[in-house]
């Protein structure tokens, strides 16, 4: 990091890329937070017949439209010559190594040509201060307790992906709960593919239109770890809940008619009201725990929900519930901003910009450099990298840092 913060306003111009797992995204996000342009390249189609994303596959289709959907966002936001910015901002993990690669060699390249400083951003550190480019930094002020509800979609990410946090300022989260197993967007994806949706556009948001058919009290699943009083989350016992009453009530394949119709919409809105019930039991006493660490005359600002699983009406409404007991705002940015995107990147960069947290450009040498030459500026992409510290009441599974490899957080 520099020794004096650069002056980050108005004139502030951060490109961020975004290629950590599934999606290709690109924006441009003053220093304001004014979002000048975006683009997104989706590869839903890629990994649907593989029933998960396949990470050579998806490495492939990174390299595919990283390029354009770069100019595309630069276009969109009138920018012809990237000299112009600032700085680029690039997401650095937790994700594929091989897709966080793509979109890092992107961003030195560009830093390179044209002498841009790199900010190296944390994917669900992103996912959380979109919240503030929505909400604005002063409604959305440190401290505020997020819950963190993502795909977790590889190995890499699963524990990160549902998450509840204490966000106390930049790069400084307490981990309040996490999940023991499945994330909940996996766990929506995979009850999605049990009921035999279509999962093209995504299994959540086809399992959340298939809930609104059906009746959320019919099955009474056991919502997750009732018994344990704290703020973790588990999925994979609804998981089987789920797939069991499926097996029992539907079968394998078949035609399909109304009543089956009808028994899948049930199954599909009482798997989502429990998975619900446990984000807002937790969510609740997520909100104490939280208040217990403050200090004295701190006080909570809001509770944001972020990530993809959070575009999902159901959560908001719920959520929102447990905001307005706890006489707190729910801040929730806009269902774009909540699925993996380029902005939210773009935007933690501001933010990390503002407080000096970048490096130094990248040389055309270094770049153009082999991989192995020692004269190559390494690609510090961070496959495992927690947002912070977990709280002593917690009691989620993390591993040792050593089989983690955990990388020393930014700041
Ligand atoms: O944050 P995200 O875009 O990518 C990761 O970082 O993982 O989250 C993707 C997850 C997927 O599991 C997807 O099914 C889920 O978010 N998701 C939803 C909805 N939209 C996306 N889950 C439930 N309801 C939705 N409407
Ligand atoms: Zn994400």
């Amino acid at each position: 990091p520099s020794s004096a913060p650069p002056r980050v306003d108005a004139d502030t111009l951060v490109l961020g890329i975004e290629t950590s797992c599934d999606d290709t995204g690109a924006a441009v996000v003053t220093g304001d937070g004014r979002v000048l342009g975006e683009a997104l390249a989706s590869q839903v189609e890629i990994h649907e017949r593989w029933g998960g994303v396949v990470p050579n596959l998806a490495r492939d289709a990174h390299e595919r439209a990283i390029d354009a959907v770069v100019a595309e966002a630069l276009r969109r936001a009138g920018i012809d010559d990237p000299s112009r910015l600032s700085a680029v901002a690039v997401t650095v993990g937790p994700g594929l190594t091989m897709c966080l690669r793509v979109g890092v060699v992107a961003a030195q390249e560009l830093s390179a040509k044209h002498a841009l400083p790199i900010v190296p951003v944390h994917h669900m550190e992103a996912h959380a201060l979109v919240a503030r480019l929505a909400a604005g930094t002063t409604r959305c002020r440190f401290p505020f307790l997020a819950l963190l509800v993502s795909g977790g979609h590889n190995q890499a990410r699963s524990i990160l992906s549902t998450l509840l946090i204490l966000a106390r300022g930049i790069g400084n989260y307490v981990i309040l709960g996490s999940t023991l197993d499945d994330a909940l967007g996996e766990a929506y994806d995979k009850t999605a593919r049990l009921l035999g949706l279509n999962v093209g556009g995504g299994g959540g948001p086809a399992l959340e239109a298939l809930a609104r058919e059906g009746d959320d009290a019919s099955y009474k699943f056991p919502v997750p770890l009732r018994r344990r009083k704290d703020c973790d989350f588990s999925y994979a016992g609804l998981k089987t809940a789920v797939r069991l009453a499926i097996e029992r009530d539907l079968g394998v394949g078949g035609e399909e008619d109304a009543a089956t119709r009808r028994t899948r919409a049930n199954i599909a809105a009482s798997f989502q009201r429990v998975a619900v019930t446990h984000l807002t039991e937790r969510t609740s006493r997520a909100v104490e725990w939280a208040n217990d660490l403050l200090d004295d005359g701190e006080t909570l600002s809001c509770v944001v929900v972020a990530g993809g699983v959070a575009s999902n009406a159901v959560v908001r409404e719920r959520l929102s519930e447990v905001a307005s007991r706890c006489a707190l705002p729910l801040v929730t940015p806009p269902p774009r901003w909540c699925v993996d995107n380029g902005v939210m990147v773009a935007w933690a960069g501001v933010e990390r910009l503002a407080l000096g947290l970048s490096e130094a450009p990248c040389t055309e040498a270094q770049v153009a450099a082999s991989p192995s030459s020692a004269n190559r500026r390494d690609v510090p992409t961070f496959p495992r990298w927690p947002l912070g510290e977990r709280d002593d009441r917690a009691t989620g599974h993390v591993k040792s840092a050593k089989t983690a490899r955990i990388a020393a957080p930014l700041t």
